[in-house]
């Protein structure tokens, strides 16, 4: 071992500065260029901001950690793609904060679910999993039913998604109210699983 390699695999604090170094390098040549690579900003084709009643929906799923159970990225590798359907683009979710990208699956991968089931089966699934997949582990969710979608809030997010660059238009802010009017968190639930990965799974 060369005398310069000896001082820093001896020296800790000489090592974690490397360290420190060496990862600094790594995430640069891996973050900077998305910085300037369109391909990745811009939304895939047939991407649209959420409409209201999924956006609530959105803000459900990230509220109560199914991400935590479900990732929303389809790796492409051909056990993916078989199963989920064609992989995930950058430009998919352009409009997610925060992104549901991830490995973590205790249950499916989500990216391409929107328009597998019926309205239907996602209802009596959420409501208690079991009753279609005996074998399921997934909490029940039918209590969402009691919680109704604020119109108000949804709108302010609307504007405030719009400000960072979402383009709703002022009509669309001006009509959600209207839009999710009576309806509860377990429909706004359904409405976003039914509209995940349109623009890519051909249904
Ligand atoms: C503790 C882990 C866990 C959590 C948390 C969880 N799930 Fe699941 N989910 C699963 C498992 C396991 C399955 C596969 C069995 C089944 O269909 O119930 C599944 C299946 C699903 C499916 C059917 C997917 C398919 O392609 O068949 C949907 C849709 C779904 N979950 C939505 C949700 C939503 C929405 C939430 C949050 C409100 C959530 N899950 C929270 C574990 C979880």
């Amino acid at each position: 071992m060369s005398s310069g390699h000896k001082k820093l695999e001896t020296n800790i604090s000489l090592m974690a500065i490397f360290i420190i170094i060496a990862i600094s390098l790594g995430g640069l040549v891996e973050i900077v260029p998305l910085i300037f690579l369109d391909q990745v900003r811009q939304p895939t084709e047939g991407v649209v901001p959420y409409p209201a009643l999924q956006l609530a929906g959105r803000d459900v799923y990230v509220r109560e950690g199914c991400y935590n159970c479900h990732s929303q990225m389809i790796r492409p590798f051909l056990s993916e793609t078989v199963r989920y359907g064609p992989y995930s683009l950058a430009g998919e979710s352009v409009y997610d904060r925060p992104f549901q990208w991830g490995s973590k699956r205790t249950g499916p991968d989500l990216a391409r679910v929107g328009g597998r089931y019926s309205d239907a089966w996602h209802y009596i699934h959420l409501t208690n999993p079991r009753d279609v997949v005996p074998e399921s582990n997934m909490p029940n969710y039918g209590w969402l039913r009691d919680n109704m979608v604020d119109g108000k809030l949804v709108q302010k997010k609307m504007h405030a998604l719009n400000a960072l660059g979402d383009p709703y238009s002022d009509e669309d802010i001006a009509a959600a109210p209207a839009a999710v009017e009576g309806k509860n968190e377990l429909d706004a639930l359904v409405a976003y699983l039914q509209g995940l990965g349109h623009a890519r799974s051909g249904r």
